[in-house]
């Protein structure tokens, strides 16, 4: 059984082609970083495999369910899966609390109106809290916190029902070095312990290089997914390059079929 199987994947959004051919699977909780430049697609293609864009074309398999072009996202899916967005698009006007926020990791996976928060809540956002530094501003306004701090909230707010998968759009920026690397620590612990599989965007090679198991790489339409084997191919790839022109161009087809 794969844990994720994208298939022939077209996605266009705004009446353009964005992702032309995504084809990749995991097979094996998975920690999978996502590199690509800016506009690329990344963002677009997390969103349509969590069922926020609806592909052209293709398939997505989580677990084992399968949703088609055409077809629509089952919640059943969407209940596997921790999204955290990038934070760029989140409305910080809204009066919500960080405590509120991490709950509505939990309440979306609740089907309403018969919507009754379990028991042991407090106990579930507060173990999260704790393990990411936030427990001590749970109670101040989402808005009132700092870009880092938002970001650990809405970290936590993917983590907090310990979903099966978890999807991360740039966690990691606006993060403290020593934060960095204790929620990078904290997600391989997921990973390897827990047998979680991680997505998770980032524009930092270096994390790429040094924690997954697999680099996603979204470039000119396409997604292909490098095993950890090929990172030291991709990684010479970017260097030959100055940094603001790094493009990244897979040359090869090694997706994992
Ligand atoms: N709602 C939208 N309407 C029209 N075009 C969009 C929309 N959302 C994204 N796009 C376009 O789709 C392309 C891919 O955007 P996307 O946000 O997926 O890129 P990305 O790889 O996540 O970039 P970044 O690294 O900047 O986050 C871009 O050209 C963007 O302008
Ligand atoms: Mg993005």
């Amino acid at each position: 059984m794969s844990i994720i199987a994208v298939e022939d994947l077209k996605i266009c959004v705004g009446g353009r082609v964005i992702i032309q051919d995504a084809t990749f699977r995991i097979d094996e909780p998975s920690f999978v970083v996502i590199i690509g430049p800016n506009g690329a697609g990344k963002t677009t293609l997390l969103k349509t495999m969590i069922g926020l864009i609806k592909p052209v074309r293709g398939c997505i398999k989580i677990l084992d369910r399968v949703v088609r072009a055409g077809e629509r996202y089952p919640r059943s899916i969407r209940k596997l899966i921790g999204y955290m967005p990038q934070r760029d698009v989140i409305n910080y006007a809204v009066p919500l609390t960080a405590r509120e926020i991490v709950i509505s990791g939990i309440v979306e996976n609740l089907t309403l109106p018969r919507t009754v928060l379990p028991r042991d809540v407090d106990s579930l956002v507060n173990n999260i809290a704790g393990r990411l530094g936030i427990d001590n501003i749970l109670h101040k306004f989402f808005d009132e916190l700092s870009g880092g701090q938002q970001q650990k909230v809405l970290l936590a707010r993917a983590l907090v029902k310990d979903p099966r998968i978890l999807i991360l759009d740039e966690p990691l920026s606006n993060v403290d070095e020593m934060s960095r690397v204790e929620i990078l620590e904290f997600l391989r612990d997921l990973v390897r312990r827990d047998g979680r599989t991680v997505l998770l965007v980032t524009h930092d090679v270096e994390v790429a290089m040094s924690w997954s198991d697999y680099v996603l790489l979204v470039n000119n339409g396409r997604a292909v997914l490098y095993s950890s084997k090929m990172i030291e191919d991709v990684n010479k790839f970017l260097r030959q390059y100055p940094e603001k022109d790094r493009k990244i161009v897979p040359s090869r087809s090694p997706y994992c079929a």
